[in-house]
């Protein structure tokens, strides 16, 4: 595809990213940017957004970073209406923002469990309502969540609470695919396998290598991977298709 054609992609749609300062999200921004996106990249840690909002867009005409934790509700509503506010519009919201805490049940306490759920499962349902009234109002929107193999099946050493998380952000996609389908709003899940990211780095190389027992092909999965999904069921290439997990895994899971 050449650059003008590749900018049509997403034709100056407004897209918000959670989790934007690195890894995944990081990824996904610089793709939908090139794919030619407007961005609102939000992050609890906004320098790395603005980092990579600097070296994409150094004029500011299509980025707007916005500080926000995703369990905070009063802080999410806030800044959707401020990215509102800066683009007129949100065409496309992914959830990407989570933390994993990987302890064996025994090791796992209360505190442990619910905040993986809070970031993960909660921080999502808290943006989709954010931005489900502004998408109504459009009459169209896509949201993109971002699950895991391990809320897809059950896979050694990413803890309960991670998996327990991840598969209700598969039920929620699942169910507001339905509930909002009607308004003109998708909804879709992506489910990766191991990525190499900061987040899979401190686990360690022993950890990643667990993770990706009985994978089929040899590649690594790299945050770029996740991206292309993405921007796939971000742009009008989908329009035929809500409420599906996609499975990016290199073969870790075929069924
Ligand atoms: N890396 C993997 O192997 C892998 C595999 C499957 C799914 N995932 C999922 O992909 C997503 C991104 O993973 P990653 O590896 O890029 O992680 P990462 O740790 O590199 O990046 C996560 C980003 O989310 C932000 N974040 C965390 N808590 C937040 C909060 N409360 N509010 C707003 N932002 C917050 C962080 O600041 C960070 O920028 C996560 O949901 C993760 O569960 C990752």
């Amino acid at each position: 595809m050449n650059e003008e054609n590749e900018k049509n992609v997403l034709g100056e749609q407004v897209c918000l990213i959670t989790g934007a300062s690195r890894g995944i999200g990081e990824a996904i921004a610089r793709r939908f940017y090139k794919a030619g996106a407007r961005l609102v990249l939000l992050d609890i840690t906004i320098g790395g957004a603005e980092k990579v909002a600097r070296s994409l867009d150094p004029s500011g005409d299509r980025t707007f970073c916005l500080q926000a934790d995703v369990t905070v509700e009063q802080e999410v509503q806030a800044a959707v209406e401020k990215a509102a506010g800066r683009f007129g519009r949100i065409d496309v919201a992914v959830n990407v923002a989570g933390i994993i805490r990987h302890l064996p049940i025994e090791k796992m306490s209360l505190e442990d469990f619910d905040i993986v759920v809070r970031v993960n499962l909660t921080g999502t349902f808290i943006v989709c309502k954010a931005v489900v009234p502004f998408m109504k109002k459009q009459g169209r929107g896509k949201i993109v969540n971002i699950a895991s193999l391990g809320g897809r099946t059950g896979r050694p050493g990413v803890g309960v609470n991670y998996a327990a998380a991840k598969a209700g952000v598969i039920g929620l996609s699942q169910t507001l695919a339905r509930e909002a389908g009607p308004a003109g709003i998708y909804v879709n899940a992506i489910a990766p396998g191991p990525i190499l990211t900061e987040l899979t780095k401190q686990a360690g190389p022993e950890v990643f290598a667990k993770w990706n027992a009985g994978r089929a092909v040899a590649k690594d999965g790299v945050p770029e991977d996740v991206a292309e999904a993405a921007l796939f069921l971000a742009s009008p290439q989908s329009d035929w298709i809500t409420g599906v997990t996609l499975d990016i895994n290199g073969g870790i899971l075929i069924r």
